[in-house]
């Protein structure tokens, strides 16, 4: 029983009560923890993983990040969201994306409604992804809280394009009587649900022209826009000139325990911070999210263009290894899908890396598909001890 406790304290230790491996449902545990675990597991800032888009810091270990953070540089406090690194992230965010400003909020699902709620002004629809974050996993905020109706549009497509969203206006407006009320549309890049797919420029681009032309607004979802950068080459300003908001996450891969930024024009930013208070949202403190992505967001190209290298490298190498095929998504950014033959048993593989080698792997889906995600966490060992960890891997865990 003490065991037992000790076993759960130690997974909440490192963070990993909540590793989701049929992605994107949470689940409990991870199959590389189903048997015993080490002692005690201090090392999860180099753990590896390959389930997460960041490094799910463990409590200990985002302890002693904003400890070095703050030894080189005092941190300095927010006040209600006011000032302090809150403020100069905030900065950081209007540059990088070329808007006039940007604004901190506790969550991205906060982000995306106050977008649509204030970019759609009277207006009573906004054309979203069918697949999207804000369509099926916002527990219908925008219809129940800000009387806000979502037409969703591309169902079972990994994203929509103009075709699709003309031909959903046709429709509204031929079967309607109370024509049009459409006021903003909505991109989520890269698409959670289609497992990290980004929407291509140009299709951005028509749609943002179409839009230009007809007057509606357009928000971007971009909770994980740096890791279709890094995958796309395309530029985040390039991205948010299409865009009249973007919204971008600071824990998804900038590692803050939560937080999001919003940026835009002035005109809709400076309104936002009312309707934050309005929704109960105006935190004391936030430093300790802000300061750690201000902190991962030095760098982060760099790193990122790193790992899309060992991302190529490792995919090629491991689908040279007989029995493991790891598949490309079209459009495809961090996450790939990898599939083992039934000579190689992945539990056993998967107890390896994570006793051996401190490389956490995800579970398979019932089709017996991993998902396999590259993030930075690679970036803290050598690639060639990773990849020999795997070839000793897919050894020991191989049924003659
Ligand atoms: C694409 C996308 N948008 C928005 C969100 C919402 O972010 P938050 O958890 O900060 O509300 C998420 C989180 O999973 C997401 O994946």
């Amino acid at each position: 029983m003490k065991e037992k406790n000790n076993r759960r304290a130690f997974m909440a230790q490192l963070g990993l009560s909540t590793i989701p491996f049929v992605f994107p449902k949470i689940e409990k545990n991870a199959i590389a923890f189903e048997d015993e675990l080490p002692a005690n597991g201090t090392e999860a800032q180099s753990m590896i993983n390959f389930i997460y888009d960041g490094l799910e810091l463990s409590p200990d270990a985002y302890l002693q990040k904003l400890k070095e953070i703050s030894g080189s540089q005092p941190i300095q406090p927010d006040f209600y969201g006011s000032g302090g690194v809150t403020k100069l992230l905030e900065e950081k965010f209007a540059k990088l994306t070329g808007k006039e400003k940007a604004i901190y909020l506790p969550t991205g699902t906060m982000a995306n409604q106050l977008a649509l709620k204030l970019l759609n002004q009277h207006n009573t629809k906004v054309i979203v992804p069918e697949n999207s974050h804000v369509y099926r996993d916002e527990a219908d905020a925008a219809q129940s809280v800000h009387g806000k109706r979502l037409i969703p549009v591309g169902i079972g497509k990994p994203y929509y394009n103009l075709a699709d969203m003309e031909e959903a206006i046709r429709y509204l407006d031929e079967n309607e009587v109370f024509k049009s009320g459409l006021g903003t549309v909505l991109i989520e890049s890269p698409v959670r649900r289609a497992n990290g797919a980004f929407v291509p420029m140009e299709t951005v681009r028509e749609i943002s022209k179409y839009c230009k032309e007809h007057h509606y607004k357009m928000h971007l979802d971009g909770a994980r826009i740096h890791i279709a950068s890094a995958f796309s080459g395309v530029s985040i300003s390039e991205y948010a000139s299409y865009f009249d908001t973007v919204y971008i996450s600071l824990y998804k891969y900038l590692n803050a325990g939560g937080g999001a930024m919003l940026c835009g024009d002035a005109e809709i930013i400076d309104q936002v911070g009312h309707q934050i208070k309005i929704f109960g949202g105006t935190v004391y403190q936030s430093w300790f999210n802000t300061a750690m992505a201000n902190h991962y967001l030095d760098g982060i190209d760099d790193r990122w263009k790193q790992v899309v290298g060992i991302s190529k490298s490792m995919v090629a190498d491991l689908n040279q290894i007989k029995g493991v095929t790891l598949t490309a998504i079209p459009n495809g950014s961090n996450i790939f899908l990898m599939k083992l033959s039934n000579d190689i048993d992945l539990k056993k593989l998967a107890n390896y890396l994570y006793k051996e080698h401190q490389i956490m792997l995800g579970r398979a889906t019932k089709e017996g598909i991993v998902k396999f995600a590259f993030n930075d966490s690679l970036l803290t060992r050598a690639y060639p001890q990773v990849i020999e960890a795997w070839k000793k891997g897919i050894e020991q865990a191989r049924n003659s």
